[in-house]
């Protein structure tokens, strides 16, 4: 599919967000391994939480629209063939630590663009926890129990983190992950509201073997990192106000909501309630004024990793010369985003110029409508289009543009119904 995107006068009304994609995954996996019925409203309808959906179906779980029927910590069965993790790196990261803590062995694949990214985070730690684990392609288990080790991981991953407790759940002693710079905690708080042993430890988490997990009962708030999208346009466009209601707003997840107001973007927030352990509220957005450039280093870019292909976007519009640094994960994304968004941005006019951990970008600058690539991935289809909607002359076409459907099908409907030109 090809997306056309004209530049808009403004953008107005409230937008819809796809339930929280990481918690989606974590609450697909973890109620499959619960005892008991759980029920899981407001589930991503991507397709990335489709995979997961069907690779847990393979495993012998049965998952329905809202509900999966858990079948226990030692209940999963041995997939007929390799289980297709399609475009989604948390389904196969995930699924390999529970995977390689069971007595078979499964063989976890997927698309071009998932078959390149680096397996070897995760076949390290499961290696040392006594797991038969091995990558290229990725194959976990067969050799149980595991044993309980202290991984100190060199790069900050939720999805290394989380695979690594997983298998914990299943090992002798205490799994110990210490991370260089904190990443989202999902897995951490989900599994303690199941009633798992899971305890933090200075800039740690430790979990111990599990005899049960309780089902969840759970409404998924709405996806921050999609939201991030309509923070930038909703910015940037003079005259604009956009309002997003049911936002997950997990500390872990909301450094990008800061970085922004600390730039001079007009972003409120607030907090409504507690989603199984995870606070949920609203935000909104209206034009930026005093706008300032950014400065991000190794620490604050972990925190805000899927939000930088739109952060990249939003610099073309600040003055003086932004810095996005520290950022070299979006190499091993789903494409690599440091390339794909240089490529499109500097086609549409902008001054950036790629680091090998991020961008250098001057700005103001007028973008200008162009044919842009997705590469096949979501956040910088969805970047481009972002862009688009700041241009000021002609549309903006980008190609490949399905791609949004591995986190937000709704996207460019949504985009449309918000968008005045
Ligand atoms: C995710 C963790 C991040 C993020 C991804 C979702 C998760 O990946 O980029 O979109 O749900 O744990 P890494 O763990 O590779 O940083």
């Amino acid at each position: 599919m090809i997306a056309t995107v004209r530049g808009a006068r403004k953008l107005r009304g409230e937008v819809r967000l796809p339930g929280d994609k990481s918690i989606s995954h974590r609450a697909l996996i973890l109620g499959a391994l619960a005892d008991g019925t759980s029920s899981l409203r407001g589930l991503s309808h991507g397709e990335d939480v489709r995979s997961t959906a069907a690779c847990l179906r393979a495993l012998g779980v049965e998952v329905e629209e809202s509900r999966v029927s858990g079948r226990g910590l030692g209940g999963l069965r041995q997939a007929s063939g390799p289980l297709d993790c399609g475009n989604s790196g948390t389904t196969m990261r995930l699924l390999a630590g529970v995977l390689a803590a069971q007595g078979f062995t499964s063989e976890l694949t997927g698309d071009s663009s998932l078959r390149r990214r680096p397996m070897d985070r995760v076949v390290e730690p499961l290696t040392a926890m006594g797991a038969d684990a091995s990558w290229p392609p990725l194959r976990v288990g067969g050799r149980a129990p595991l044993r309980g080790i202290e991984y100190r991981a060199r790069v900050p991953s939720a999805q290394v983190k989380s695979a690594v407790l997983l298998a914990g759940l299943f090992a002798d002693g205490v799994t110990e992950v210490v991370e260089p710079v904190a990443t989202r905690d999902h897995t951490e708080r989900m599994l303690q509201a199941m009633g798992a042993p899971v305890t933090p430890k200075g800039n740690g988490v430790c979990v111990e073997r599990a005899t049960r997990l309780r089902p969840l009962a759970l409404a998924i708030p709405g996806d921050l990192s999609a939201a991030s999208f309509w923070l930038v346009a909703g910015g940037l466009v003079a005259g604009s106000r956009i309002r997003i209601r049911d936002v997950g707003l997990n500390p872990t997840r909301t450094g990008f909501v800061e970085l922004l107001r600390r730039i001079g973007f007009g972003v409120t927030a607030g907090a409504t309630s507690d989603a199984g352990g995870e606070p949920v509220g609203w935000l909104e957005v209206s034009g930026a004024s005093d706008l300032a450039p950014v400065n991000l280093v190794a620490d604050d870019a972990a925190a805000m990793i899927d939000e930088l292909p739109v952060l990249a976007v939003a610099a073309t519009q600040l003055p003086g010369t932004s810095r996005i640094a520290g950022a070299r994960e979006l190499r091993v994304k789903e494409s690599d985003r440091i390339e794909a968004m240089t490529e499109g941005l500097e086609a549409m006019g902008a001054d950036i110029r790629t680091l090998d951990d991020g961008w250098e970008i001057r700005g103001p600058s007028r973008l200008e409508g162009a044919r842009v690539r997705s590469h096949g991935d979501h956040r910088v289809a969805m970047a481009f289009a972002v862009a688009g909607a700041l241009a000021h002359v002609d549309d903006t076409t980008v190609l490949n543009a399905d791609a949004v459907s591995v986190s937000n099908p709704g996207f460019f409907e949504e985009l449309a119904s918000v968008c005045r030109s």
